[in-house]
């Protein structure tokens, strides 16, 4: 459980928790924007296209994606999973999950942007408004709790970003592919084949993937949830696949069936930002009533 006094703490600390490069840690969810832009969603104000070219922030997404690809290696995942694994950093409620990963302060524009609970709530109200089944609408509540890790002192480049396989040659169509030739993996025969380390549609869950908030989220999560939610947690930042498909020769039938799950949950992550912060308070009944539907009081984290 946290004391309330170390949150306090790191609340008037807003930088201490993240360590750069991004001054925001969803600013590479502008690149999002910009690659994968709304379908026609071509009447965005002067304003809103300013926010997407501000070129500093540009320039800390590739910073921080020339990180991702240098340090994200076959052992660099392996080293994680046995680091935080074990789940033995937190013992907490979901909603102390969620108060502490509020914590996690952006300090680049306060009025504009929305803290993490309020992203969370804009997905899973979007979710809820369309009428899908309340696992989905929980999937939206919590798919990003994962991010936590930044709270536990991990790099932005080792919690955020497009994740990928590692173990395997890496792709093009990942985002700043140029990035991969810093990586070791790359020049290494074990990892740089087609397959790699693994075999013709061997099953995502025989693949190791980037290390970051999806695959954390979905071990804390993985006893709980029903499949397809597992499924939205665990890749909806696997761009690669869900919009460029570029590994399904490592995916089976299930993957192939799972993953109109996570493509249905993409636009509700990516578009979900109204303009009207959600009313916590109004809405904290309903998701209390959600979470203990499907989750036990306490959670590992
Ligand atoms: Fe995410
Ligand atoms: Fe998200």
């Amino acid at each position: 459980m946290i004391a309330y006094n170390q949150l306090y703490e790191i609340m008037k600390t807003p930088k201490a928790n993240q360590k750069g490069p991004l001054n925001n840690i969803d600013d590479w969810e502008d690149d999002l924007l910009m690659r994968y832009p709304e379908s026609g969603d071509k009447a965005k104000t002067k304003e809103e296209f300013r926010n997407y070219v501000d070129s500093e922030r540009v320039d800390t997404v590739k910073e921080f994606y020339r990180l991702n690809h240098k340090y994200q290696t076959y052992n660099f995942v392996v080293s994680k999973e046995q680091e935080f694994l074990r789940l033995n950093k937190r013992e907490m409620s979901l909603w102390e999950a969620v108060d502490f990963l509020n914590t996690l302060i952006d300090d680049s524009d306060p009025d504009i942007e929305l803290d993490q609970l309020q992203h969370l709530l804009q997905t899973s109200e979007a979710i809820r408004a369309d009428g899908h089944p309340d696992w989905f609408v929980l999937t939206g509540f919590l798919h990003d709790i994962g991010k936590v890790l930044c709270l536990f002192g991990e790099p932005q480049w080792a919690v955020v970003g497009d994740t990928f396989p590692v173990g395997c040659a890496f792709s093009d169509k990942v985002v700043y592919s140029e990035f991969f030739n810093e990586n070791p993996d790359t020049l290494n025969d074990k990892y740089n084949s087609k397959y790699g380390v693994y075999s013709k549609n061997c099953g995502l869950d025989n693949v190791k993937m980037s290390w970051g908030h999806d695959e954390y989220l979905y071990q804390i999560m993985k006893d709980y949830l029903p499949e397809p939610a597992l499924y939205i947690i665990r890749y909806h930042s696997f761009y690669a696949q869900h919009k460029e498909n570029a590994y399904e020769h490592l995916m089976n039938k299930k993957d192939v069936e799972m993953f109109e799950w996570v493509k249905k949950f993409n636009p509700y992550d990516l578009y979900s930002k109204a303009p009207v912060p959600p009313n916590v308070e109004e809405l904290r009944p309903y998701y209390e009533g959600l979470v203990s539907k499907y989750l036990p009081n306490t959670i590992r984290f």
